[in-house]
């Protein structure tokens, strides 16, 4: 509250650390070698979103949330990679860091419900099925 340009900060890490899509698939068009197998042209491939904004050669302590992180670390592909980067990216970022700061204006005291930890359930869509908290 005290800096609101934080909050595409905090977007971002969030996503990165908790992106709401996990996987996109693809379409290998000729066979791949890679040091685990070999992949197959025609083959489907599930590209782990989730996994690749955890690899712990890219983010440093990357199940920890960090506010610092977006200016010293790669981006995220919590919006996808290359041709088929999320179109809509820009706007779901102004629309959540918009509505982010109007909630915390509206309820500065806002926060979980006693006893109430969020947790996370779906594989290719992400996230908690409810949010319980006190104004
Ligand atoms: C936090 C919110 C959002 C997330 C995490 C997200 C994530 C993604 C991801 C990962 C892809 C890549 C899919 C792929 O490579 O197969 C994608 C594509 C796409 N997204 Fe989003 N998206 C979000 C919001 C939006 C919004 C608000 C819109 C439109 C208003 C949108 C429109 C699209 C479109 C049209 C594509 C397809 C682009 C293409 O295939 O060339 N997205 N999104």
């Amino acid at each position: 509250m005290a800096d609101p340009d934080l909050m595409d900060t905090a977007l971002c890490e969030t996503l990165r650390r908790n992106p709401p899509l996990q996987l996109v698939l693809r379409e290998a068009r000729e066979s791949l070698e890679l040091p685990s197998g070999t992949i197959p042209a025609g083959a489907t491939l599930a590209c782990l979103i989730g996994s690749a904004n955890r690899d712990p050669d890219q983010f440093s302590e990357p199940d920890t949330f960090n506010l610092s992180r977006a200016h010293q670390e790669p981006n995220h592909f919590a919006f996808g990679a290359g041709r088929h980067f999320c179109l809509g990216s820009l706007l779901a970022r102004m629309e959540i860091t918009i509505g982010a700061r109007m909630l915390l204006q509206a309820f500065p005291d806002i926060r979980w419900a006693p006893g109430f930890e969020p947790t996370e359930c779906g594989f290719l869509n992400r996230g908690p099925d409810r949010l319980e908290v006190a104004l």
